[in-house]
């Protein structure tokens, strides 16, 4: 049945990887893109990455953080329920170069939404060196698929608990310096996705980051997902997700991403969020 979830497993404590029937979207997604869902009649609308996908099982996966109330509905979801809506593949797929030297960062959840970029860049014939960040030892997800898919992994805890202490950034620097990639690509908090832009800003290096603004429709109609872009306003949902990371302005894009934490924490306690109507300037 289509929409139907036909896989469900605990990758690490709140983290969620979802298998679902979706004959359409498995045959056309690239590396990159995404897919908005709507877990139940009642829920808004959130955008999940597509991670990877099966020919055989007509299927695609997500991973989910649950950091919320749609993204709890989501993860509540069972196998042999479906989702109310699933719409996708949203967005430009990543931009994959060939015969480069690529350094690809990620965080939290950002390492599932990493791994079907960084096999698109090994399958294309680069080499690819992979630097994930996670809270703790058991908040790391998908090492295995990440070094079977793409190449070498290295770890950074924010406990020390296993790999280098202290976060990705931080092991970026103490690996690698000014010419030692070509490109790069960073999916993870605003924070770090910042952090990892402003390291980089002089190393000759061309970064790529897939960024997380609110969204609601997904098509480019409401202007929830602007962010600015050098000089232009761009619309994530269909400009991006991704976009060169030495020009993005993430501070304006943390501010609109915090413009609903109070509707947010309502609807997590009441169940009755509202975002349309927002100021988020
Ligand atoms: C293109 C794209 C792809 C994404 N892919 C994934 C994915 O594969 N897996 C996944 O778990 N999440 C992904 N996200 C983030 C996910 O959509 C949000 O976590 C979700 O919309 C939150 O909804 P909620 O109702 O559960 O929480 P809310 O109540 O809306 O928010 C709860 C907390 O999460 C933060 N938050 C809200 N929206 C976002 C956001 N867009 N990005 C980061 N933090 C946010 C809020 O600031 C708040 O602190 C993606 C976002 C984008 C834009
Ligand atoms: S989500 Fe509405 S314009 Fe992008």
């Amino acid at each position: 049945m289509i929409n139907q979830i036909i896989d469900r497993r605990e990758l690490a404590p709140a983290v969620t990887l979802l298998e679902v029937v979706a004959p359409r979207i498995q045959r056309r997604w690239k590396a990159g893109q995404f897919v908005i869902v709507r877990p139940t009649d009642h829920s808004e609308r959130i955008p999940l990455t597509i991670m990877d996908s099966s020919p055989e099982r007509q299927s695609i996966s997500m991973v989910v953080q649950a950091v919320g109330k749609t993204t709890q509905e989501t993860v509540a979801l069972q196998c042999g329920e479906a989702f109310a809506d699933l719409a996708g593949p949203l967005g430009e797929p990543a931009t994959i170069p060939a015969g480069k030297r690529v350094v690809c960062l990620a965080g939290g959840v950002g390492v599932a939404e990493l791994l079907p970029v960084a096999r698109a860049y090994r399958d294309a014939g680069n080499q690819v060196i992979v630097l994930c960040g996670a809270r703790s030892n058991e908040y790391r997800i998908l090492d295995t698929e990440l070094r079977a898919g793409a190449g070498p992994v290295h770890w950074a805890t924010d406990d020390g608990s296993f790999g280098f202490h202290g976060n990705v950034v931080a092991l970026l620097k103490t690996l690698a310096g000014p010419g030692a990639f070509d490109e790069g690509h960073v999916i993870g908090p605003i924070p770090m996705m910042k952090a990892a832009a402003d390291a980089t800003r002089d190393w000759h290096l061309k970064l790529y980051a897939s960024l997380n603004p609110v969204m609601i429709d997904g098509t480019g109609m409401c202007g929830g997902c602007r962010v600015t872009v050098g000089d232009s306003v761009k619309f994530a949902c269909v400009d991006g997700p991704e976009f060169d990371a030495h020009r993005v302005d993430f501070d304006e894009l943390a501010r609109r991403n915090g413009a609903y934490r109070t509707h947010e924490r309502l609807a997590l306690e009441h169940g009755n969020g509202c975002r349309i109507g927002l100021d988020v300037r």
